[in-house]
């Protein structure tokens, strides 16, 4: 059941069915012949559902209205039973555009964690793509072929899940894109330069800044990736009711940062960088990584600027993806 099956059609034996309450409530079912659903608003019989189309109305014993739909798959990972943090959908939709995952791709992605990712990335590559999931936590490899799998209605042709650690198991070669969702992506980056074919794509997710500024400047540090690109997004949804039309109260503050970057073919060396790093970037105070901004060495410039006063410099390009040829 990887794409249209199971996805239309009146609702059968086996179906996973979202019913939504009045309040906006959501209840995930399994429906078979003689079950029942049960909550404080009373019960509903699958039979009432069986053969029924997608969108159905159903009422419980004691009235309760509720809307039965499919989850999709946004619904699904937000509900879904979780060992570790999943990627968050508006994050997922990044990594399938920015990080360029097409129908038939072979993509690598650690860790596999809850299955989340796996389950996008399956979807866009389809089933004549691969995605090879590693995770090192067996508990979690576990739990995350179970969401996959209860997805897609059983093993997914295009999905092989490893027990083990990224760097020691990667067996994979002619990969087109990896996707890492980890504390240290740095330690795998040998490992995902082995794999990846000339141009392809690694892209990375992590929670905090220390995170990543260690895993660009360590691609900078790496002749085999060109520079990488990095962003996070922010989603605000709003309440439109009437003339009140205003954002919400609350957002997601923040999830996690995506960084992208390109292997370049074996041997060739990356162009110089034009734009010289801020001034003070890579000064004394900076302990991480070595400078590998434009192409010079870490020796601070007599005129460097303390890191805390070069961070306050107004930003040297624009937010936006410059992709004029330079
Ligand atoms: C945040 S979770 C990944 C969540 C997943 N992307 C999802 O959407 O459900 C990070 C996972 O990476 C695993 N991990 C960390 N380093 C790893 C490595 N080097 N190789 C394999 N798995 C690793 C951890 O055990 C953890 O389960």
């Amino acid at each position: 059941m990887t794409g249209i099956h199971g996805r239309r059609g009146p609702f059968t034996d086996g179906d996973t069915v979202q019913l939504t309450d009045p309040k906006g409530r959501m209840h995930t079912i399994t429906l078979h012949e003689g079950g029942t659903f049960h909550s404080h608003k009373g019960k509903v019989e699958h039979s009432d559902l069986l053969g029924r189309p997608e969108g159905s109305v159903v009422r419980s014993n004691t009235g309760t209205a509720y809307v039965a739909l499919r989850p999709l798959l946004i619904d699904y990972t937000l509900s879904m039973k979780r060992g570790a943090t999943i990627v968050y959908p508006k994050d997922a939709a990044q990594v399938l555009v920015e990080a360029d995952i097409f129908p038939g791709a072979r993509v690598v992605e650690a860790g596999a964690g809850s299955g989340a990712m796996s389950s996008w990335l399956l979807r866009a590559v389809g089933e004549q793509g691969m995605v090879h999931s590693y995770e090192r936590r067996a508990d979690f490899a576990e739990i995350a072929r179970k969401n996959v799998e209860r997805f897609y209605g059983g093993p997914h042709p295009a999905w092989r899940l490893t027990v083990g650690d990224l760097v020691e198991e990667l067996d994979e070669t002619d990969v087109d894109r990896v996707f890492l969702d980890m504390l240290a992506p740095w330690e795998c980056l040998d490992a995902v330069a082995g794999a990846l074919i000339p141009g392809g794509l690694l892209c990375c997710y992590v929670a905090t800044t220390t995170q990543l500024s260690r895993v660009v400047e360590e691609l900078r540090e790496d002749d085999r990736f060109y520079e990488p690109r990095s962003w996070e997004t922010m989603l605000r949804t709003w309440h439109v009711e009437g003339l009140a039309v205003r954002p919400d109260h609350r957002m997601i503050g923040h999830t996690g940062f995506l960084v992208v970057a390109r292997r370049l073919a074996d041997g060739v060396e990356a162009p110089e960088r034009r734009r010289r790093p801020a001034k003070g970037a890579y000064g004394q105070d900076y302990e991480a990584a070595r400078a590998a901004a434009g192409g010079t060495a870490a020796a601070p410039a007599p005129e460097a600027k303390p890191a805390a006063e070069a961070a306050q410099e107004p930003p040297q390009e624009s937010p936006a993806r410059d992709t004029a040829a330079e």
